[in-house]
């Protein structure tokens, strides 16, 4: 077995997406497709609290991708246009498959300490999927395992851990989700296939990944091997993600991500037309 050393590591930037809500990303949707099979990947977090008219997500379109939320505090309230509507709250999970076109809202609300803290990332589909019947997986707190050995604590969200599996299941690139929290000397190791594209998002603490420090708030890339090491002398906490490579051209145009630009033409038209999805 071979350790995945570090391939690329970038510090997350600042933007604003939707309505006025203040995001860190570390990396979105571009043709060069340089994450596959993953699009995007943000962090909202608000530290300081304002008073104010609550910002979010109102009603906006998906065509082509799935978006995977995942709360660590505060909540979204969202709905969408094939009815489901939620509070998603700390620990909770929303695996959404737009497949061919969902409507939703989501408005992130403030915790006890005047925080929203969570993240976003998207994973593309395959040409195959694109336009499927748009499906939605929404996984409580208490769903999610919470496997505890050693002085490591992972919060198992998809995929497999210690001969466990987490609870999103019928994904195309067969994705790996842990929320992972290291104590000083627990070693975490786990085998990842060569093939899968691997990633983590550092965001509590600091320590070692691939045999390279690391602290918070840091995107890391793995690059070539079959196992995953982490490690830390204080505290560490981070998201790890990783899934098969689809190796299909993209085009991504705001929050749709098809083939080929006719694809893209066709969701306006499909839009204009009434076929895309029914507003709420
Ligand atoms: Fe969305």
């Amino acid at each position: 077995m071979s350790n995945r050393p570090i391939k690329q590591s970038i510090k997350p930037t600042y933007v604003v997406e939707g309505a006025d809500v203040l995001l860190q990303r570390s990396f979105g949707p571009k043709r060069e497709n340089l994450f596959d099979p993953f699009l995007l990947f943000d962090h909202f977090a608000f530290n300081d609290p304002i008073e104010g008219p609550i910002v979010g997500f109102p009603q906006h379109p998906h065509r082509g991708i799935e978006t995977v939320t995942y709360m660590l505090e505060g909540n979204v309230r969202h709905r969408d246009s094939l009815g489901n509507t939620g509070l998603l709250g700390p620990g909770d999970i929303q695996w959404m498959t737009s497949g061919r076109g969902i409507l939703h809202e989501e408005l992130p609300k403030r915790g006890p300490s005047g925080r929203v803290d969570g993240f976003q990332l998207w994973v593309n589909l395959p040409a195959k999927d694109k336009m499927s019947e748009p499906r939605y997986q929404e996984i409580t707190k208490d769903e999610v395992p919470l496997i505890e050995q050693d002085g490591v604590a992972v919060g198992l969200v998809a995929g497999e851990y210690a001969g466990q599996r987490g609870p999103v299941t019928e994904i195309a690139i067969q994705p790996l989700y842990l929320d992972v929290t290291l104590s000083p000397g627990a070693p975490f190791e786990l085998p990842v296939p060569p093939e899968h594209a691997a990633f983590a998002y550092v965001f509590e603490g600091a320590g070692q990944l691939g045999g390279e420090d690391v602290d918070a708030v840091r995107f890391v890339e793995f690059g070539a091997g079959d196992r995953i090491q982490a490690a830390t002398d204080e505290h560490m906490r981070f998201i790890l993600f990783a899934g098969q490579p689809i190796r299909e051209p993209i085009v991504p145009y705001g929050p749709f991500v098809m083939n080929t630009t006719q694809e893209i033409q066709q969701v306006f038209e499909d839009i204009k037309n009434g076929t895309f999805a029914q507003p709420f």
